[in-house]
């Protein structure tokens, strides 16, 4: 039977009696709207730890002006629903007044790894996602902690944030959960008209056409040039960025890091879809 709390003190009175007990606890944030990707995250939780603890809470920090805080989807009680189900023991729904009752000025600031990708198009994103962050795992104190590399970005930041600032709890990574027709499954995805989500396929598509290239010995700009051109051909894809770099520093990749990343965002109408394949190098 899980167990839905809206208040820190309510989650902590339950967690603490967990532990006493001496289990183990996995921890898997989310903004809701669940599907098979975040549920995907709590059966890998499942398996590694005694209780497992997911929290919903659209985040306000991480939205800039413009975007689409208010319009994004939420369903309460289908989330908890699907949570119950895929094993969450603790589901966590705390309001934005809960999570930021006063504001002390404080800024948590991400290095340049929020320069790449997304962060270039979304300033001050990640300042808003390590916030949460930082206050949740304090909140939840989980052994392990569960994150999607569908935003690789964000998981890359994250390792770096607990390394550089000793949080006491393990990074997991868990592979993109995709439809049939690859496409990698999105809360945003409900978005997309029928065209568009017939043609949004066409990002994986590229991603790979570009492992294809890099294999074949091309170079981080023609592979970038392939991907994009691949994507807005025929489609209604409109690209933000095509990137190959060396993950998970996000750097110019000059041949030496283990691990790179091709990833993407584009547009298709008003909504705006990511996409990456990590690849290792040795
Ligand atoms: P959200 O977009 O709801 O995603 C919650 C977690 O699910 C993230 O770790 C994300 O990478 C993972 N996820 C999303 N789609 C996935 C897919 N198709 N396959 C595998 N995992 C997937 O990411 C956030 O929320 C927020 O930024 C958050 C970390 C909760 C901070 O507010």
């Amino acid at each position: 039977e899980m167990t839905t709390v809206h208040t820190i003190e309510a989650l902590q009175g339950l967690i603490d009696r967990n532990k006493q007990e001496g289990r183990t606890v996995g921890f898997v944030p989310t903004m809701g709207f669940l599907h098979e990707g975040h549920l995907s995250l709590v059966s890998q939780a499942r398996k590694d730890n005694d209780l497992v603890v997911m929290s919903i809470f659209v985040n306000p920090a991480q939205f800039g002006p413009g975007e689409d805080l208010e319009a994004y989807p939420r369903d309460a009680q289908r989330d908890a629903q699907l949570a119950g189900s895929a094993g969450v023991d603790i589901l966590f729904m705390p309001t934005p007044e809960e999570m930021y009752p006063h504001e002390g000025g404080i800024k948590i600031v991400p290095g340049p790894q929020a320069s790449a990708l997304c962060g270039a198009s979304r300033p001050g994103h990640f300042d808003g996602v390590l916030k949460v962050v930082l206050k949740l795992v304090n909140i939840v104190n989980p052994d392990c902690s569960y994150f999607g590399m569908k935003d690789a970005q964000q998981l890359a930041i994250i390792e770096t944030f607990v390394r550089d600032f000793n949080l006491r709890t393990s990074i997991v990574r868990v592979p993109t959960v995709r439809e049939q027709d690859g496409l990698a499954k999105s809360s945003r995805n409900v978005f997309l008209t029928a065209k568009e989500r017939e043609e949004a396929p066409v990002i994986q598509q590229a991603l790979q056409k570009g492992v294809a290239v890099f294999n074949d010995g091309a170079s981080s700009e023609q592979i970038e040039k392939i991907v994009a051109d691949f994507i807005t051909i025929n489609n209604l894809g409109v690209i933000d960025y095509v990137s190959l770099l060396a993950y998970p520093a996000l750097t110019k990749y000059d041949g030496t890091s283990k691990e790179i990343i091709l990833a993407c965002a584009v547009k298709f109408g008003k909504t705006r879809l990511i996409d990456n394949i990590i690849m290792s190098t040795k």
